[in-house]
């Protein structure tokens, strides 16, 4: 098949681990004849920086006229005066409401190899398999901002459909896995909590009878998912207590350098990310890990081209890479040798071939 796909490295580690991904998609294309197209954007510092614009006309023109968009990161310190009019943040912000990808998925999957780069347990980590489904162009990231000299307020504003939608992603996820469903909010404090969990509760009745329904605070759910991970099949939450519940269940993967995610709307085109930030203390030394960014593509392959061979074989070559024991720095333990992110790659290049 032909696709064209939109690559925004952005800021950091962000250039290093999307050329990975695109390395593999290459690789993928060779293997089963297909034809990919790339074309590279601005987004982020780096855009900011070449044209003062976060989210440059040009990006969002050649987002919106590709079949797939894979980021890297945005972010950093250059950019990160909490004065600064404009910032890296701002154009992902905008690229995913522009997109329309509201459903934001992060799976977690663990690799037995890896337990001692968790910090939990190892007991603890058997059986995790759990996927957050995030809410990801509504809530407090996307409400009225207000700020003077002495005062600031961010609206945290939520509509039923927007609700209804995102939990029927996750419903529909979990019927297809282990049927539990776990919905996050802080109904005790939060209006638009109260009215997560009651559409919740209404659309899981009305449409999802089969579907084990559990409801957490948040607060709570940041400690279960420590304490009985595996309990967790699909977790689904609005944006920020998603954000947050992410980069902790990553620890359970043992670096936040593994996890993928795959934004999605209403039509194929989706934007796939790893969900690691632009690490700007690794930027440039050329050991970021690339396996999140490279499990992104195989969401890609998956969920915006509809090849699903093509990205199981992604993941089992990464699945494979691992158990034959290559490592970049963030997940090997002290007597194991290190690969750079260029190494990373073409170890899992070699096993996909
Ligand atoms: C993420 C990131 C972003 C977010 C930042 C970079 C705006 O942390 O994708 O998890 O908060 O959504
Ligand atoms: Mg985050």
């Amino acid at each position: 098949m032909e696709a064209l796909i939109v690559l925004l490295p952005g800021d950091g580690i962000g250039p290093d681990v999307t050329t990975a991904a695109k390395q593999v998609l290459e690789a993928v294309a060779d293997k089963y004849g297909h034809r990919f197209t790339f074309r590279e954007e601005l987004i982020g510092g780096a855009a900011i920086d070449a044209c003062g614009d976060p989210l440059p006309p040009a990006t969002i023109a050649a987002c919106e006229a590709c079949d797939a968009v894979m980021l890297g990161a945005v972010g950093g310190p250059k950019w990160s005066d909490p004065n600064a009019e404009v910032r890296p943040e701002q154009g992902l912000l905008k690229l995913r409401s522009t997109l329309g990808v509201y459903a934001n998925i992060r799976p977690v999957r663990i690799y037995d190899e890896l337990a001692a780069a968790s910090p939990l347990k190892p007991e603890l980590l058997n059986g995790v398999d759990l996927i957050v489904v995030r809410e990801l162009t509504g809530g407090i990231y996307f409400g009225e901002k207000t700020r003077n000299e002495s005062s600031a307020s961010d609206l945290c504003l939520y509509n039923s459909y927007e609700i209804e939608r995102i939990v029927r992603v996750a419903a529909k996820l979990a019927a297809g896995r282990r049927g539990k469903l776990c919905s996050v909010d802080k109904a005790n404090v939060l209006e638009t909590s109260r009215l997560w969990r009651d559409v919740t509760d209404r659309l899981i009745a009305a449409e999802f009878s089969n579907i084990e329904l559990e409801t957490l605070l948040v607060d709570a759910a940041a400690m279960h998912l420590l304490s009985r991970p595996s309990d967790f099949d699909v977790i689904v939450t609005e944006n920020m207590f998603g954000d947050i519940l992410t980069d902790e269940a990553s620890m359970l993967a043992g670096s936040m350098g593994m996890l993928p995610s795959a934004s999605l709307g209403d039509s194929a085109r989706g934007l796939y990310e790893p969900i690691h930030g632009s690490a700007p203390d690794i930027a440039g030394q050329g050991i970021a890990n690339p396996c999140g960014a490279i499990a992104s593509a195989a969401l890609l392959l998956r969920h915006s081209l509809g090849l699903h061979d093509e990205a199981a074989a992604v993941e089992t070559a990464i699945s494979v890479a691992i158990t034959n024991g290559a490592r970049t720095a963030d997940i090997a333990a002290d007597d194991e040798a290190v690969e750079s992110t260029t190494e990373m790659t073409d170890v899992i290049i070699r096993c996909l071939n």
